[in-house]
């Protein structure tokens, strides 16, 4: 495997997630036959932020290749909560582990975080930006269940606004061609535009619609998400935007018989008990696939080594990027960077003139 770190799925080459998907799909066949595999190997999981299923999927994934774990699970128990910069936190770290797992609130952070650790990082999501390993595991899930990753109608619902799972799933689907995209959701949670802009650029095409209901006879995949309420500047206006959108089981009986509905989980309201024994569900299915996709993930990262190449990236002192919630406005001391499409390194946000910073 050629990359260095997983900070943005679209950074993987076709050749690698095909590596990873092969070996993901032959772990699910013959588990045990790798349980050497990463001996003597140590994953660090740094989380910022609360996870259920991609922390204990990335420590159970470690565990069952043979390797062990550290890491924390809240940063109050860790030094950050004495101020410690999350370059310090990462160079440390780094010492310790084969490969780090980062999860953080800030947009942008794991690729801060790539930038000061000697080991593979991987981003376990940033903010309300990416989460590379969610889509790993959404694309095994549609390559297992639906027979591949190309010509599906794919309705996106919820948050799409900050919800990283979707803006990395949409990103790496538009990779494959004729896929087409329902958005799901209301005005003000409508996609940013530079996924839209990511999709035009492919051959892969979408349509922005407000009822699940519009699009649901449609579908061959309904992928539900969770209004991101920790995203919210207050609680009231996040009030407005819950409860929106439920998937029933009158709506299910629009739905094709081969339709599978996907959720990165936490659900909360978004979906009724009564879908959950609907056979068509298959979020639980898919967070079991996203063990299997981690093991190989790390498999390859840890024992392949990808080379550790350097960023496509310019060092640019007089732009800076205008998304508050960038990791770039909390560790200052992050140089800016632009990429070649103009847009901010870290977060994908739109740079402007720097004023003093
Ligand atoms: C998601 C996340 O953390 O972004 N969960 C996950 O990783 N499985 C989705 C969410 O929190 O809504």
């Amino acid at each position: 495997m050629q990359m260095a770190h997983l900070i943005d799925f679209s950074e993987m080459s076709m050749a690698d997630w095909n590596e990873v998907l092969t070996t993901a799909e032959d772990m699910i066949r013959s588990p045990y036959q790798y349980s050497d595999a990463c001996k003597g190997r140590v994953l660090a999981t740094v989380f910022y932020e609360p996870s259920t299923r991609t922390r204990f999927s990335f420590q159970a994934a470690m565990l069952r290749l043979g390797g062990s774990y550290l890491g924390f699970s809240d940063p109050v128990s860790s030094s950050v909560s004495k101020g410690e910069s999350l370059r310090d936190t990462i160079q440390i770290v780094a010492n310790y582990a084969d490969a780090v797992v980062i999860r953080h609130p800030s947009d942008g952070a794991a690729c801060a975080a790539s930038l000061y650790s000697r080991v593979p990082v991987i981003n376990a999501g940033d903010g309300g930006h990416l989460h590379p390993t969610q889509t790993m595991t959404d694309l095994l899930t549609i390559h297992q269940l639906k027979g591949g990753l190309t010509g599906h109608r794919i309705g996106l619902c919820g948050d799409l606004l900050n919800g990283r799972t979707v803006h990395s799933l949409i990103k790496a689907m538009a990779g494959f061609p004729g896929n087409h995209f329902y958005l799901i959701s209301t005005d003000r949670l409508r996609m940013p535009s530079y996924i839209l802009d990511a999709i035009k650029k492919t051959d892969c095409t979408y349509e922005e619609v407000s009822s699940i209901e519009d699009c649901i006879g449609e579908l061959d995949i309904l992928y539900m998400t969770r209004i991101q309420k920790e995203r919210f500047s207050n609680v009231e206006e996040y009030r407005t935007q819950a409860g929106v959108y439920v998937l029933d089981g009158e709506k299910m009986k629009k739905a094709s018989k081969d339709l599978i509905i996907m959720h990165p989980l936490p659900k909360v309201d978004e979906i009724t008990d009564e879908v959950d024994e609907d056979p068509r569900a298959v979020y639980f299915k898919q967070a079991e696939y996203g063990m299997y996709v981690r093991m190989a993930l790390l498999y390859k990262l840890i024992s392949g080594a990808g080379a550790h190449s350097t960023p496509l990236v310019r060092p640019n002192t007089a732009l800076s990027c205008t998304n508050p919630r960038c990791i770039t406005k909390k560790e200052a001391y992050l140089p800016s960077l632009v990429s070649q499409a103009g847009v901010c390194c870290y977060c994908d946000g739109p740079m402007y003139p720097e004023v003093g910073r």
